[in-house]
């Protein structure tokens, strides 16, 4: 049998590279799941998909068509007809609606403001799953983030992480974020909008924020972002049977 290649980005992180594999991360917002996600592809050597920008994205299109954000129907039919992909030459991916780039338009403020809202309605959520089922077939070696990806997407992935940190650590690593790009908001506010956003995710009837029960649980409160990248390629390349 000839053996497998394997990919070494540093001594101890090497999979074979055609063996297919799935890793989902999720958790809450200001984890730091999307850096996490991103750094653990690379040293892996796998693709990344970030889910939640899928659904900024069809929130920036629901806000910048001008649709009553009630009318489910309209949203669903709009965000269909976008055809949400990704362009993999970019890192990470980054995300196209008709074709063309929503960049930072999918970070802004009025966005985040009711992203929770537009993630709730069922058949949207259907149309995202059903497309990134499809993106995982096309990209068989893949790392992908969000909330439901261990419990709804892939429930059979090879290695699920639930990223968890206290709120209040949560809220100080976001408002820095926003900082770092102009944008101020004080600790605490930040904390009531983590707070609400965390009930809305965790409470909506379809593809709910939960830690799935066959996930390993990562608090990342006290550590910092290499000790948490070292933790979970560690657990992946113990589960992918390395
Ligand atoms: O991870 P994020 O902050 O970019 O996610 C934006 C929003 O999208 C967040 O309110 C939760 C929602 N989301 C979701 O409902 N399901 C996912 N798989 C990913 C994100």
């Amino acid at each position: 049998m000839p053996q497998s290649v394997q990919v070494a980005n540093r001594i101890g992180d090497v999979i074979p590279q055609d063996q297919p594999i799935i890793v989902t991360i999720d958790g809450p917002a200001g984890t730091g799941k999307s850096t996490v996600a991103n750094a653990v592809a690379k040293r892996l050597g796998l693709d990344v998909l970030d889910t939640g920008a899928m659904y900024r994205a069809a929130t920036a299109i629901a806000l910048d068509d001008n649709i009553d954000l009630d009318d489910v129907d309209a949203i669903v039919e709009r965000v269909a007809d976008a055809d949400l992909h990704f362009d993999w030459n970019r890192d990470p991916p980054a995300i196209l609606a008709w074709l063309k780039p929503l960049n930072e338009r999918i970070r802004s403020e009025d966005v985040s403001a009711v992203v929770s809202r537009i993630s709730a309605i069922g058949p949207l959520r259907a149309h995202m799953v059903r497309k990134q089922r499809l993106i995982a077939q096309q990209h068989p070696r893949l790392v992908s983030e969000g909330r439901d990806q261990g419990s709804v997407v892939f429930p059979q992935a090879t290695v699920k992480f639930y990223l968890d940190a206290d709120p209040t650590i949560r809220a100080r690593r976001r408002a820095s974020q926003l900082a770092d790009v102009g944008t101020k908001v004080t600790e605490q506010e930040m904390l009531q909008r983590i707070l609400k956003r965390d009930h809305l995710d965790s409470t909506r009837a379809d593809g709910p924020l939960v830690c799935p029960k066959d996930a390993i649980v990562v608090d990342t409160t006290a550590m910092n972002f290499d000790g948490v990248v070292d933790t979970l390629v560690m657990h992946v390349n113990t589960h992918a049977g390395i």
